[in-house]
């Protein structure tokens, strides 16, 4: 693997050097965390990067980033990179079956700064990727579990808490969904999951993103025993992704059908004004594509045939299924079930059809976004 775990004193002297890197050269920390711009570095020593794995020397001197180091609010989280200009056959940008799911600022950073913890807290953060969750709730939870299917996550996360001084609060294990915290408890339940809705294939996408034919396949076995795993008066907060018809996600149908007897107030803060359009979004994801011809950047990792992708079109329209949804869910201790939906007046998420990846964004834009990461 990419990162170092073997001396916590080496990986703890890299978050000074991170700091420091971030805060005096903010442009040649894009260049390499964010650009994977190759560059000679002289002002001082960045040895401790290089022998943990985060850069690594180049023949002719100069330093290469070998995982993205998202910074925010002074913790610094390692993570792959979704589309690396070092991974590529021809044109086409690869992603990695067993990838650890960058950083998207409306995402991952939203669920770690928002996430309500309260002081005590036994909380577990599932499918928790790179960490970033876990290592945010650390700050007031009494204890973390973070559990995740891809040890290869597991291992980032791990380097991540030692990375941001947290390595004592938190518990890294390896599991699909609940396997790994059989029998316990948890004041507090927050999840990132796999919720990208895809053709169904054998196996073409990351476990990151795949959420099956609906989005909802991870969704819909957590809803199935989230109850089991919670304390009497504890909460559940997850990010939601989901097609659906007009007016609602089938994450939600499924939600209020097993849930509707229980005591829980569900509320839905959908992150975009209303329900995104499928068509326009599938017509403008093709335009884009057509338009690019210098490069393809495929969610999947192996190609998706044009057969894969007309019969889940087709599963889509004759399911009824024209919209997607996003949006944070929390649920509630409550007297009796309820279902509340908030749309905002304007879009919480900027790219309502196309994630736009930081290699493909300017200095400025990026520098936007770090901002508004910080000031979430
Ligand atoms: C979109 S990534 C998000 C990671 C992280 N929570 C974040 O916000 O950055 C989804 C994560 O779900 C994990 N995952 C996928 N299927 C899973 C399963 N059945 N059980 C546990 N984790 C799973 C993936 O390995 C990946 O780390």
């Amino acid at each position: 693997m990419t990162l170092n775990l073997i001396d916590k004193n080496v990986i703890q002297t890299c978050k000074f050097l991170l700091d420091a890197l971030y805060l005096k050269h903010k442009q040649l920390y894009v260049d390499l965390f964010f650009y994977e711009k190759d560059v000679l570095f002289g002002d001082f020593s960045l040895e401790p990067l290089v022998l943990v794995g985060i850069l690594q020397r180049q023949k002719n001197n100069k330093l290469r980033a070998q995982v993205q180091v998202f910074p925010m609010s002074g913790k610094f989280i390692c993570t792959d990179f979704n589309y690396s200009l070092h991974r590529k056959r021809g044109k086409t940008f690869l992603t990695q079956k067993d990838g650890v799911w960058g950083i998207l600022p409306e995402e991952t950073p939203v669920m770690a700064k928002k996430v309500v913890v309260h002081r005590g807290d036994i909380v577990l953060d599932l499918a928790t990727g790179s960490g970033m969750i876990a290592i945010f709730c650390a700050d007031r939870a009494q204890r973390v579990i973070a559990t995740d299917i891809n040890p290869k996550a597991i291992h980032y996360a791990r380097f991540n808490a030692i990375l941001n001084g947290v390595d004592d609060k938190i518990d890294f294990r390896v599991g699909d969904l609940f396997s790994a915290v059989k029998g316990e408890k948890f004041d507090l339940i927050v999840w990132n999951g796999p919720t990208v809705a895809v053709p169904e294939t054998s196996g073409k996408y990351p476990i990151y993103s795949d959420g099956g034919i609906d989005g909802i396949s991870f969704t819909r076995r957590f809803v199935d025993s989230a109850l089991d795993y919670l304390t009497p008066t504890g909460r559940l907060q997850w990010y939601d992704c989901a097609v659906g018809t007009e007016k609602m996600p089938v994450s939600m149908e499924y939600l209020q059908s097993q849930w509707n007897s229980k005591g829980l107030r569900v509320l839905y803060h959908s992150l975009t004004s209303d329900a995104v359009s499928l068509t326009k979004s599938f017509a403008i994801y093709e335009k884009y594509n057509l338009n690019q011809p210098s490069f393809k950047t495929p969610l999947s990792c192996q190609a998706v045939t044009k057969k894969e992708e007309e019969k889940w079109h087709v599963w889509l329209t004759s399911s009824g299924y024209t919209h997607f949804y996003y949006a944070f869910v929390e649920v509630r201790p409550a007297t009796k079930f309820s279902l509340t939906f908030q749309f905002p007046d304007k879009d919480v998420r900027s790219d309502r059809y196309l994630t736009r990846f930081w290699l493909w964004m300017s200095y400025a834009r990026i520098y936007r976004m770090l901002k508004w990461c910080e000031k979430l």
